[in-house]
């Protein structure tokens, strides 16, 4: 454990994404940066104690330099520890085989009517013990670090029995506890209709809201409740359901929603009051403006559309029109088998019309907000934690710039070095 003080020093740019705090930035706002340029920063405790430039800093910690670890930042860009929002972290096994179907003219609904997709990566997570899935998830974190990611969202949903969901999220909470990233849990249980529900779907939307919520807010295994909201999976009124029953044990909804099909997903969503509603390929006009008024993030999965070979999101029109918008990986087997949450950024300019400081701030201050951690993480100010990426590039445009290259040098969790060069420290 290190309990030194560390102290970013003369940074070409630092972005604070300061002031985003109390509520997600929407509009134009989210062009706004607060950029300091021969930027410094000190951590102490675990905590960002003073931020500005490098002679304020001087003037301030000038008789402390020698306790505290300096990381030279000179050329380089600093900014808040990423956030990815919407992760499927936990689980075993791998669908390259889908992936070469799919490119075969298969498409992805197919492929799981048929037992593939969530169903193939189901038998797997069900047939893994606790240890398996540790491994396997904890190698996923490790990539996720050296790409300057801090802290990530992990929802179950490859169990979809009692029993296979907690282990899921019981494995989440471990590696929560053993990884420096920081584990915000989602109870997923709705994530398909298991097969052997395949003839009495309302049978098992009983089974998720009488047993499967219950245990997991008693065991107090998630923060938020999930629901894939789609054509072929839960119709809008089972996922309504299921949200308000989650509500009822102190659940938070989240939805995915209008990912392959419009199917009134983001309407359901600005309705029942959920924190984010994620995808939104398909998302109408109507249900853009209801999240935009009811204040629900839109967290968009361009890699997935990518993945998928489908139209992405219009993240343009929804900032547009005054939405929150937040990016993420969606890391997870079947539709975006990445850790780049960089890669995901870029995508956003490229695919979704999002100019480089929308990405960013997508990635970090309102990532922070999709998962009610908006006042602990997602900007660098005083008090908040001191989880930091330092990126080889002299300015946040060139991060977009020069896309598909990982340019992390250094990360900082929580006051710790915990990559050094684009290592694993
Ligand atoms: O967010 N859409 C549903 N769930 C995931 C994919 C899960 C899978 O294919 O294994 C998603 O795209
Ligand atoms: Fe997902």
């Amino acid at each position: 454990m290190n309990n030194k003080p560390v102290w970013i020093r003369r940074a070409s740019q630092l972005v604070t994404l300061a002031g985003g705090s109390a509520a997600p930035v929407t509009g134009k706002r989210m062009n706004e940066l607060g950029i300091i340029e021969n930027g410094s920063l000190w951590i102490e405790n675990g905590r960002i104690e003073m931020v500005g430039t490098d002679e304020e800093l001087q003037a301030a910690y000038k008789g402390r330099a020698h306790e505290a670890e300096v990381i030279d930042a000179s050329g380089k860009l600093v900014t808040p520890g990423l956030v990815d929002p919407h992760t499927h972290l936990v689980h075993a096994g791998s669908r390259q085989n889908e992936f070469n179907m799919r490119l075969n003219g298969a498409t992805y609904m197919e492929i799981m009517n048929n037992g593939g997709g969530i169903h193939a990566t189901t038998a797997a997570t069900r047939a893994a013990d606790h240890a398996t899935l540790f491994a396997e998830s904890k190698k996923r974190l490790d990539q996720f670090l050296l790409h300057g990611v801090t802290t990530v969202e992990a929802k179950s949903g490859y169990g979809l029995t009692l029993e296979d969901e907690i282990k899921q999220l019981e494995v989440a909470q471990q590696l929560d506890q053993a990884h420096p990233i920081d584990i915000v849990s989602t109870f997923m249980g709705a994530h398909a209709v298991p097969r052997e529900y395949k003839h009495d779907p309302d049978a098992f939307v009983e089974l998720v809201i009488r047993k499967m919520l219950p245990e997991v807010a008693r065991r107090k295994l998630a923060e938020f409740n999930d629901v894939f909201c789609e054509r072929g999976v839960f119709t809008p009124e089972q996922s309504r359901r299921i949200l308000e029953a989650g509500v009822e044990y102190g659940l938070k909804a989240k939805i995915h929603a209008d990912e392959i099909e419009p199917y009134e997903g983001a309407e359901l969503a600005a309705s029942i009051g959920a924190v984010s509603a994620d995808h939104l390929l398909r998302a109408s006009d109507k249900g853009i403006q209801m999240m935009a008024e009811a204040g629900v993030i839109g967290v968009l999965l361009p890699g997935t559309a990518f993945f998928l070979m489908a139209e992405s999101a219009n993240g343009r029109k929804m900032i547009d029109a005054g939405m929150a918008v937040a990016i993420s990986t969606d890391c997870n087997p079947g539709s975006s088998p990445t850790v780049s949450t960089p890669l995901i950024m870029n995508l956003g300019c490229l695919k979704m019309g999002m100019t480089p400081a929308e990405v960013l701030t997508a990635a970090t201050i309102n990532a922070a907000h999709a998962i009610s951690r908006g006042g602990q993480i997602g900007s660098l100010e005083q008090g908040k934690q001191g989880d930091v990426t330092i990126f080889d590039v002299p300015d946040y445009m060139t991060l977009q710039y020069r896309y598909g290259i990982n340019h992390v040098h250094t990360v900082v969790k929580k006051g710790i070095t915990v990559v050094k060069e684009g290592r694993l420290a």
